[in-house]
């Protein structure tokens, strides 16, 4: 086995190099976590770009084995923000300089659906004369509702892999054609041939996950040239299908700790793209989105749906701040990322790097 400081001079990395570096530990990790600082402070600098995160509802079709909204848990209280809540929200993130907005909700493919959505890019484009980028992260469509949607305004979307472990994929999901690995592999390559900046991601520290499952997820968003990651922890809940297997998880500590290694390594894989640093780090240590700003995420969703409504969109439990309303947010957002030796990238769009290279380099080609 090489030593860490080895495979940290290395510029492209197996499988079992991704898997030493995962189970790094004392002054490897230390090692691994002052490397991958100096990557990102060289390649996309210390801002950090806001996006507001509006969760507009948590209806959904899906059933996902591990997903505290999931059509079956009948104890989640549902709810449907209006189009004026959901654009007032946009306006505070316009006012407060946020430069982007991410709305985010539970999964349909309703027309009627379909309509709204692509109202409300079109609405939040003109309230913010253009300012406001917009990225959504609703699930899994057709290739046609993606690119209505595009043509409206919005040029990002996060759909979340889950893990690429097929096998895996399918004990965390039901087995039925709403939850097909391939069908979410092919909606990821139609975002990325409509143009669209693309993220996903994985959840860290699931049952029956493996350190080589993980290496493989790193491994999997370098070959697909991805634009931007969110990847956090895996937190059960109780509410759900996955719970009976709780006490087959790593403790919560670890999957904390492997969660800020996975971004510490991704960063030094793919120096130039956009990490957020994902609010299931700080429903485990308050400080933890600021320590995954510290080791390489660039990138962080506050939370400005409306304090009312926020309690119900438990994906996982203790989620944090779900008292406060957006305004506490930002003042308290200001002082956090100041102490994780950050600056705001207050007004601007932040876009991944990553993405802007790769459009350069094809109309060069054109
Ligand atoms: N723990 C952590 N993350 C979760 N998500 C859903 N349920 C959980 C959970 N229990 C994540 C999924 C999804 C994103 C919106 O939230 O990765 O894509
Ligand atoms: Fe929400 Fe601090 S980040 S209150």
């Amino acid at each position: 086995m090489s030593h860490i400081s080895t495979i940290l001079e290395q510029t492209s990395f197996s499988s079992a190099d991704l898997q030493q570096l995962l189970l790094c530990d004392g002054e490897e990790k230390r090692l691994l976590f002052k490397k991958s600082g100096e990557v990102k402070d060289l390649n996309v600098g210390n801002k950090v770009y806001f996006r507001g995160l509006i969760e507009f509802s948590n209806v959904c079709d899906k059933d996902c084995y591990y997903c505290g909204i999931r059509k079956s848990n009948r104890t989640a209280r549902r709810y449907n923000l209006t189009d004026t809540e959901i654009l007032d929200a946009a306006r505070f993130a316009d006012e407060n300089k946020f430069g982007s907005v991410v709305l985010q909700s539970g999964e349909n493919s309703s027309p009627a659906f379909s309509d709204r959505i692509e109202r409300l890019v079109r609405q939040i484009k003109h309230i913010s004369e253009g300012r406001l980028g917009i990225t959504l992260s609703v699930g899994e469509q057709t290739e046609t509702v993606y690119r209505r949607w595009f043509e409206a305004g919005a040029h990002r979307y996060l759909l979340r892999i889950e893990t690429t472990n097929p096998l895996l994929y399918h004990k965390i999901h039901p087995d039925d054609e709403l939850h097909d690995f391939n069908h979410r592999l092919d909606c990821l390559h139609s975002l990325q041939r409509l143009g669209y900046q693309v993220g996903t991601g994985v959840m860290i520290g699931l049952p029956f996950q493996t350190t080589a499952d993980l290496a493989n997820d790193l491994l999997f968003f370098q070959q697909f040239g991805i634009d931007m990651v969110g990847m956090g922890p895996y937190i059960e809940h109780s509410e759900t299908p996955l719970y009976e297997f709780r006490h087959e998880l790593l403790p919560i500590q670890e999957r904390f700790d492997l969660s800020l290694k996975m971004i510490a390594i991704l960063r030094i894989l793919m120096k130039d793209i956009n990490i957020a640093a994902a609010t299931a780090l700080q429903a485990i240590d308050p400080l933890g989105r600021e320590k995954g700003v510290k080791v390489g995420a660039n990138i962080i969703m506050p939370n400005i749906t409306p304090g009312f409504y926020r309690n119900d969109y438990s994906l996982y439990q203790n989620k944090p701040c779900i008292d406060e309303e957006p305004a506490q947010c930002k003042g308290c957002l200001d002082a956090r990322i100041a102490l994780a030796d950050g600056e705001i990238g207050y007004g601007e769009w932040g876009d991944s790097k990553h993405f802007m290279k790769n459009k350069e380099n094809n109309e060069l080609k054109n």
